[in-house]
């Protein structure tokens, strides 16, 4: 038996230090398809979800914002039409092979200037204390090892009255619903990998990953514990995914 502190890599117990190298093969195994991945699972409707989070973010011209795990530049790029010449976006992600298609998108579609790419870890953010206006990270939560450690360092970078968004998988409100999800996510998903990235295992991880990420109400009761006023949360696809807003007071 190991003395080290276990955590889950989807459905799977391993040592705290072994999560995050396990995540960053699944994500440089799905780097080059991960658009194409993302609109195909979804049908496109990660691109609503992501357009109610910049609406709820207040972000205006001028602001520092920081996405966390921002992989290939969603968000990062509306936030960047926002903030205008005199704000700044950083794009942050563990993961060079995520962080490089996500910087030559970018670049590709016009975006320089206000842009910032950055390889840093959730849960140690390379930045000064009170730095940003807005916090986000779109997805990424689920992946990281100590999410408490990743809340509270969120917090640490934030403006006083700064917004941290989390939009992330979490649990369907409806049971009927819940078990149409399951059985798309279990068969569909991983052949769908398969197929499309040529991955069903990393499909698999994602599946299980949303099963043991925390419900809507948990994840608010962290954000309230790290530190955060103001806690609320909005359901969206039935709850299938859901946006946790927290305040820095
Ligand atoms: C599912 S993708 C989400 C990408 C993007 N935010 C989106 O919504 O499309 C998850 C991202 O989290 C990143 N990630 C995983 N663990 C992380 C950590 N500890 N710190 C920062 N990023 C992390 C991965 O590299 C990956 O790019």
């Amino acid at each position: 038996m190991s003395d080290k502190r276990s955590t889950h890599f989807g459905y799977r117990e391993v040592d705290e230090d072994a999560k995050a190298g396990l995540v960053a093969g699944v994500f440089h195994s799905v780097a080059a398809r991960y658009d194409l991945m993302n609109d195909l699972m979804s049908g496109g409707v990660h691109r609503l979800w992501k357009r109610f989070t910049v609406e709820l973010s207040a972000v205006r011209p001028g602001h520092a914002v920081l996405d966390i795990a921002g992989g290939t530049g969603d968000l990062a790029a509306r936030f960047a039409g926002i903030v205008g010449s005199q704000g700044r976006v950083v794009l942050a992600d563990i993961n060079e092979s995520m962080l490089r298609v996500g910087r030559d998108k970018l670049i590709d579609h016009g975006f320089q200037g206000n842009l910032e790419y950055v390889q840093a870890d959730a849960q140690y953010l390379p930045f000064p204390d009170d730095s940003f206006d807005c916090v986000s990270i779109a997805f990424g939560l689920r992946n990281v090892t100590d999410k408490e450690v990743a809340l509270r360092s969120m917090l640490r970078v934030l403006k006083p009255g700064g917004r941290l968004l989390v939009l992330e998988f979490s649990k369907p409100r409806n049971e009927l619903l819940g078990k149409a999800y399951d059985k798309y996510s279990f068969r569909v998903l991983p052949l769908m990998g398969k197929l499309v990235a040529g991955d069903s295992e990393s499909y698999r991880y994602l599946a299980e990953s949303i099963r043991m990420h925390p419900d809507q109400e948990t994840l608010q009761e962290m954000l309230e514990d790290a530190g955060f006023v103001n806690c609320e949360y909005h359901n969206l696809t039935g709850g299938i995914v859901a946006l946790h807003r927290g305040i820095k007071a």
